[in-house]
């Protein structure tokens, strides 16, 4: 049913759509790739191959489903790692949910009894901002909720990251900006005894050079963000995965267990966050996203300069609006808005009957959003790779008459 021929489309109009996604009604333009991205077509196909031709479980089988299975598997794990310059000897990569399970799953094992304080920022998603809350309260230490300035970097002073767990994105789903100090915010945590998690959701698709180097702790984040399946990626320390204090735990994660103990896999540290069958297609399809992302040259232009040239577009284009007030710094592949001649969820409403999906709300930022910065309901565009020059000049030119309308 699918497949893609096409890589490089250079000799494609820039105006026309990848040709990986065009299942998508022409006039149909998705700006909501900061929740999920759209799916290329030689993503599909690596899902449809799994469930139609080799659908066996993983780690536990023997017959050659299974056998297949476990081959692909261990490519993703080595993928990501690869992706990120990172040894296997130092660090492991962990499937589950989406980003939201692998920051809990991490931070409620963290054990008692060492760290002194948890420190995350103002402009977290709830993913981050609220088990923080709850691991400051298991722990019974205090919570900082550090500023970040407009272009995203953390104010803080060496001492409060004394024993301090970090957790902190390292791009904003709000406005695109990013945390471009993270190296030295792990070094100067690493001094003093401190770990960093980074929500590296809204970072992975299309910044992910950012992170090299950056000696995380740990690097949470969804697939389904960069062109994959829904799934969440955990990339973990190994020392860090042999601290945790394990409370979820299940099948496929044990070497022995007696009757009142047992005994985790520790020839498979990976498996220690993984309880249970794991959703061995999305991680199969997530290795194709990969390689597609590797591959993928829009238009014969580099992906970043691609997107970027998107993100310029969008900024300038709405930002040179009357009665828009964009809330970005700066381009970004994300850019939120507001206007006081309409709420957000009524543009957004009305832009969706013209075939554009943009979001509208405080987008699991409330704290930042509503609380701190006091603003009404924002709406929301993000670009992706299957997005083009046009829908970009589409969706301008509407939101103008809109404001005109108005
Ligand atoms: C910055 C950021 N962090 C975390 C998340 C949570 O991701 P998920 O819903 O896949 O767990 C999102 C989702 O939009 C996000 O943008």
């Amino acid at each position: 049913m699918f497949g893609s021929k096409q890589k490089n489309n250079s000799t494609a109009e820039a105006t026309s759509r990848l040709e990986d996604f065009d299942y998508l009604n022409p006039k149909s333009i998705y700006l909501d790739s900061a929740c999920q991205s759209l799916r290329p077509k030689s993503v599909c196909a690596a899902l449809q191959e799994y469930y139609t031709k080799y659908n066996a479980c993983g780690g536990r089988v023997k017959y050659d489903w299974g056998q297949k299975v476990d081959e692909a598997i261990d490519e993703a794990r080595g993928a990501v790692l690869r992706l990120l310059h990172l040894s296997s000897k130092d660090y492991v990569t962990s499937f589950t949910l989406n980003t939201t399970y692998g920051i809990n799953l991490l931070l409620q094992q963290l054990p008692q009894g060492f760290y002194k304080r948890v420190i995350t920022s103002d402009i977290e998603h709830n993913s981050v901002f609220l088990p923080t809350m709850t691991l400051a309260t298991r722990l019974g230490v205090e919570r900082i909720v550090l500023s970040r300035t407009p272009t995203g970097e953390l104010t803080y002073s060496s001492d409060q990251l004394e024993k301090a767990i970090v957790v902190v994105n390292s791009t904003s789903n709000i406005d695109g900006r990013k945390l471009s100090s993270i190296k030295e915010l792990v070094r100067d945590a690493h001094e003093r005894g401190g770990i960093v998690i980074i929500d590296a959701a809204q970072t992975m698709a299309h910044n992910h050079e950012m992170l090299i180097g950056c000696a995380a702790d740990a690097i949470c984040f969804s697939a389904h963000k960069m062109y994959a399946p829904s799934l969440g990626v955990i990339v973990c320390r190994k020392s860090l995965l042999r601290s945790l204090d394990y409370q979820i735990v299940g099948g496929g994660m044990v070497s022995n267990v007696t009757e009142n103990n047992f005994k985790l896999a520790s020839e498979d540290p990976a498996s220690q966050l993984e309880p249970g069958l794991q959703a061995f297609g999305e991680i199969i399809a997530f290795s194709q996203a990969l390689k597609w992302l590797d591959e993928i040259r829009p238009f014969g232009e580099d992906r970043s300069k691609y997107i970027n040239s998107l993100g310029n577009e969008l900024f300038e284009g709405l930002k040179s609006l009357p009665d828009v007030n964009v809330i970005n710094a700066g381009p970004t592949s994300v850019v939120s808005l507001y206007s006081s001649k309409m709420d957000a969820h009524r543009l957004a409403i009305f832009l969706s009957s013209g075939g554009i999906m943009a979001r509208s709300g405080y987008f699991c930022c409330h704290y930042y959003l509503r609380e701190k910065l006091n603003l009404p309901p924002l709406l929301r565009f993000s670009i992706g790779l299957n997005n083009t020059h046009q829908d970009i000049t589409t969706t301008i030119n509407t939101v103008e008459k809109l404001m005109r309308s108005a």
